[in-house]
């Protein structure tokens, strides 16, 4: 017998309810929306605590989400001056990330589902990140290409429909969000790396080489470990020989590097799929530097370009909510024996227009 009556659930609403709740790492987010308005948007963060360690300590993150949890939800519902029983669905995010971090969100979704016999969205994070451009642009409708850069992907994809994608391309190695926080460290900036580089790169100039990362090869996939590895290499060298340098300018060379493949990549894969616009998600879409070059590059061409609020980019649940909305859509609801995982491959995110999704996995 399921919690929730399927009979009573209309996937064909104009404008559901969607509450998304979101643990994956070290934000505790709760969002609700209606169709593809938001209505609220909450996060409590532990970051400033994780940043005493240098990144997230996974234990810190599970007891921060477990004490937030509920007030975060409470605030969201509350705020989108909604009750409880108006509630359509709850999407959540199942995977990727922190297995600890998860569960949290994941069992207290669960229960609320059971509750309030409301149907459960099992949401993958990196999903998660592509729909949130449908927030930022409401009329937003596929076929486009979505440039993802986040702490844990990095991607160039083709949406031909709302279910379904195409990976052009992805990393290699490293996550672009990885290499910022990687060099950030280097440079003895503080967690996470990406908000540190960009202010440090603004003092700075890019004149220290880097390597050319898959500029003009490698498809449309790329590579970040060899920049990363670039930039240490510099800096220690100059350490051993106790020569001085400008960590401002080698903050401002690495940005260059790192942000413009991503751009290049991203248009050009719209050229080659003839589509003319292009979506961005994922935190180093927060990034200053590649919001303007995107921003020239699509000008110059007659792209549309839809960049989401920087607070959209980075974690956030109504992201969730909003690819909670595309699942609802296609009715694909949750059992109660949903669980967290900790990695899913980024092909496992695709639903194919023949097998419209049913399992979570
Ligand atoms: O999407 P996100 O919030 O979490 C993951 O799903 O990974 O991305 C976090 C990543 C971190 O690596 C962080 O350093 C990077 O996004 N990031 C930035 C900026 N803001 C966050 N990278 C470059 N510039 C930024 N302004
Ligand atoms: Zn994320």
């Amino acid at each position: 017998m399921s919690y929730f009556d399927r009979e009573k659930v209309n996937t064909n609403k104009p404008e559901p309810i969607i509450l998304g709740i979101e643990s994956s790492c070290d934000e505790t987010a709760a969002a609700v929306i209606r169709g593809r308005k938001i209505l609220s948007d909450e996060i409590a963060s532990s970051a400033s605590v994780q940043a005493q360690f240098g990144g997230v300590v996974p234990e810190l993150a599970s007891r921060a989400h477990s004490d937030e949890i509920e007030a975060v939800v409470l605030r969201a519902v509350k705020n989108a001056g909604i009750g409880f029983d108006e509630i359509d669905a709850i999407a959540v995010t199942y995977g990727a990330g922190l297995l600890g971090a998860l569960l949290v969100g994941v069992s207290f979704a669960k229960a609320l589902a059971y509750a309030l016999k409301k149907p459960l969205i099992a949401v993958n994070h990196i999903r998660g990140h592509i729909s949130a451009a449908y927030l930022d642009c409401p009329t937003l409708k596929p076929p486009f290409v979505t440039l993802l850069a986040s702490g844990g992907h990095t991607a160039v994809l083709y949406s031909g429909s709302e279910a379904e994608f195409e990976i052009l391309g992805a990393t290699l190695d490293d996550a672009a969000g990885e290499a910022f926080d990687k060099v950030a460290r280097v440079l003895g900036l503080k967690y996470p790396g990406g908000p540190n580089i960009q202010r440090l790169a603004l003092e700075g100039k890019p004149v220290v080489p880097m390597p050319k990362m898959f500029k003009g090869s490698g498809g449309y996939n790329f590579t970040y470990s060899g920049l990363k590895t670039a930039v240490i290499n510099y800096c220690h060298t100059k350490d051993q020989k106790g020569e001085e340098y400008s960590k401002a300018d080698v903050a401002a060379s690495f940005q260059c590097a790192a942000v413009d493949v991503l751009v290049k990549k991203a248009v050009g894969a719209a050229q080659e799929k003839g589509v003319k616009t292009i979506t961005v998600g994922g935190g180093v879409a927060a990034n200053d530097y590649l919001r303007t070059r995107l921003t020239e590059e699509c000008k110059k061409r007659g792209f549309t370009l839809v960049l989401p609020e920087k607070r959209y980019c980075t974690d956030n649940a109504a992201m969730i909510a909003a690819e909670g909305l595309v699942q609802y859509r296609l009715g694909n609801f949750a059992d109660m024996s949903l669980t967290a995982k900790a990695s899913i491959p980024l092909a496992a995110t695709l639903v194919t227009p023949q097998s419209k999704r049913q399992k979570v996995d």
